[in-house]
């Protein structure tokens, strides 16, 4: 490749990562900090701007983000991890940003659009809530970031920063800032077990990559199927059955889901017995990590430490890119 890729993503941390973070991001992270330098960044201050009133919970899932990322494999030999309120350039670009955004962007972006129904603001959002987008910008631009693997839902996002990027350039006539590709994963979207669109721990239809082997069978278990599969011998519907979905996903025996997916098509195949198939296939995939993690819950310090070395270099960059950015804007006094 020609061109070497900065990588720089983040997660918010208000609960431990689920299955939808693995297949939407992770995935694509394992893959990514073996080509490129790649930064992997907890947005606690975006996690605080829609629960500053719990920054406890931010607090504990800080830790517990850090040990999901060196679970699954992320290797801080290869990825820089570091934690957002720790760089304070970050602030800094952000307020430099707002002034190239208008109210009425922020309040057309997609994402934030339906967060704004989904918390049902109003006209009482938090400004700090309506500008987190900029504030994402500068988390990708503070390293000069040029691609971010993140889930279909963020394409907004990278618009958003792009213009930024772009508006930057042309006000202050410089090339400080590169623009960022989003790297979407193969697997759109993982919907949660209740068969909504998006997994996610407030809808309680997450399968965290931490969850006990009782859990992850209660959470099959209880799946959504296909309503009109009422007994065994019923045909069934394939498309939009969630076991089904997941198991396209995890189940590495590609034959055999074709072939269940037959079964179950011309009806004989019930519901319980495709479910312990997936209860086995998600174990497989989830043990290893599961290990890894219990490894590491119990060495809170090494997690933390990986997190605030990371953070160091971090800063060093970030301390780079300012020196860039005030001279363009014509406030490197010296
Ligand atoms: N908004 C992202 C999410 O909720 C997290 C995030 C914050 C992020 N800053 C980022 C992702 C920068 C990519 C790049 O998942």
């Amino acid at each position: 490749m020609a061109h070497k890729e900065i990588v720089l993503t983040g997660d918010r941390p208000t609960g431990p990562l689920h299955l939808g973070h693995f297949v939407g991001s992770l995935a694509n992270r394992l893959e990514l900090q073996e080509k490129y330098k790649q930064y992997v960044m907890i947005a606690d201050v975006q996690a605080l701007t829609d629960n500053f009133e719990h920054p406890e919970i931010i607090r504990k899932n800080v830790l517990q983000v850090g040990i999901d990322y060196l679970a699954v494999g992320l290797d801080p030999e290869k990825t820089t991890f570091f934690i957002q309120s720790m760089i304070p350039q970050i602030a800094e670009l952000t307020i430099f940003y707002l002034n190239l955004v208008t109210v009425s962007r922020l309040e057309r972006n997609p994402t934030v659009k339906a967060e704004i129904q989904d918390r049902r603001f109003g006209r009482s959002i938090p400004a700090g809530f309506l500008m987190y987008p900029v504030s994402q910008a500068a988390d990708i631009t503070v390293v000069k970031g040029t691609l971010v693997p993140v889930g279909k839902d963020q394409l907004p996002m990278i618009e958003q920063t792009n213009e930024i990027v772009r508006s930057f350039n042309r006000m202050y006539k410089c090339n400080v800032l590169p623009e960022a590709k989003a790297l979407i994963s193969k697997v759109s979207r993982l919907p949660g077990t209740d068969g909504s669109a998006k997994m996610s721990k407030s809808a309680g239809n997450s399968i965290a990559l931490g969850d006990s082997p009782d859990a992850i069978k209660k959470k099959v278990m209880s799946m959504y199927t296909d309503p009109q599969h009422g007994r065994v011998e019923d045909p069934g519907k394939v498309e939009g059955n969630v076991v089904f979905t997941y198991l396209d996903i995890f189940d590495p025996d590609k034959k055999e889901v074709a072939a269940l997916k037959e079964q179950y098509r011309k009806g004989g195949l019930g519901d319980v017995q495709l479910k312990k198939r997936l209860i086995e296939v998600l174990d497989a995939f989830l043990s290893p990590i599961r290990t890894k993690r219990q490894e590491l819950e119990k060495d809170p310090n090494y997690v933390m430490n990986v997190l605030l070395e990371g953070t160091k270099k971090t800063l060093h960059v970030a301390e780079q890119t300012m020196y860039d950015v005030r001279k363009a804007m014509l406030l490197d006094y010296k």
